[in-house]
């Protein structure tokens, strides 16, 4: 193992502070801090997962089990360290937390992010997530009305995750 390698666990509520304290500049100057209240950290840490380099935060992705829709599972938050982008280290924990969706059953994954996030926008693409039609457009993009964030719309996305593997022979 390389003194670089990168780890990748599940979420503490004592990681809740590094998270937000790097979330302006891996976000370019958005601050998204309050979408981010320590308590996913305390209620979804089995759910979430945190990349470490070499002690380092490297990456973080937020989701949960949604407990009203037993067939889906949310992406919330996921950000990687912009010196580390684009060597597959989102794909890799979206791909850990499909796993985690699929053992509890859920079929399905959603996520949104603001129109103007066209990083997101694409990289959500390439894993084959469907925008799902939002009946307007904001910068050429399907985009729904939501006051909750600073932009005021954001794209949505849902993915269908394959079902678990049948422990069942034959
Ligand atoms: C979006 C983000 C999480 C992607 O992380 P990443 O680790 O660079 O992504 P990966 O390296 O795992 O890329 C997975 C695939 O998406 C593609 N991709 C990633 N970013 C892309 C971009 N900006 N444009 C085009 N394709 C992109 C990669 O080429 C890769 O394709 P491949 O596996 O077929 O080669 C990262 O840019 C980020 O942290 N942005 C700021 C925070 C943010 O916007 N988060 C999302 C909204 S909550």
């Amino acid at each position: 193992v390389s003194a670089t390698s990168v780890i990748v666990r599940s979420a503490r509520p004592e990681d809740w502070e590094r998270v937000v304290a790097v979330m302006p500049e891996w976000w370019g100057g958005r601050d998204l801090r309050a979408l981010l209240p320590r308590i996913f950290f305390e209620h979804f840490g089995s759910t979430s997962l945190i990349a470490e380099r070499d002690g380092e935060l490297a990456a973080f992705l937020v989701g949960f089990l949604c407990p009203d829709h037993g067939d889906e599972a949310y992406i919330h938050f996921v950000g990687v360290d912009p010196r580390w982008r684009r060597s597959g280290l989102a794909r890799n924990l979206y791909e850990r937390f499909f796993g985690i969706a699929r053992v509890n059953g859920r079929t399905f994954v959603r996520a949104v992010t603001a129109f103007v996030n066209h990083d997101s926008i694409a990289f959500h693409r390439r894993l084959g997530f469907t925008l799902l039609p939002a009946g307007q457009t904001f910068d050429g993009h399907q985009a729904t009305p939501d006051p909750s964030v600073p932009e005021g719309a954001v794209v949505r996305f849902e993915l269908t995750i394959d079902a678990p593997p049948s422990d069942i022979e034959g």
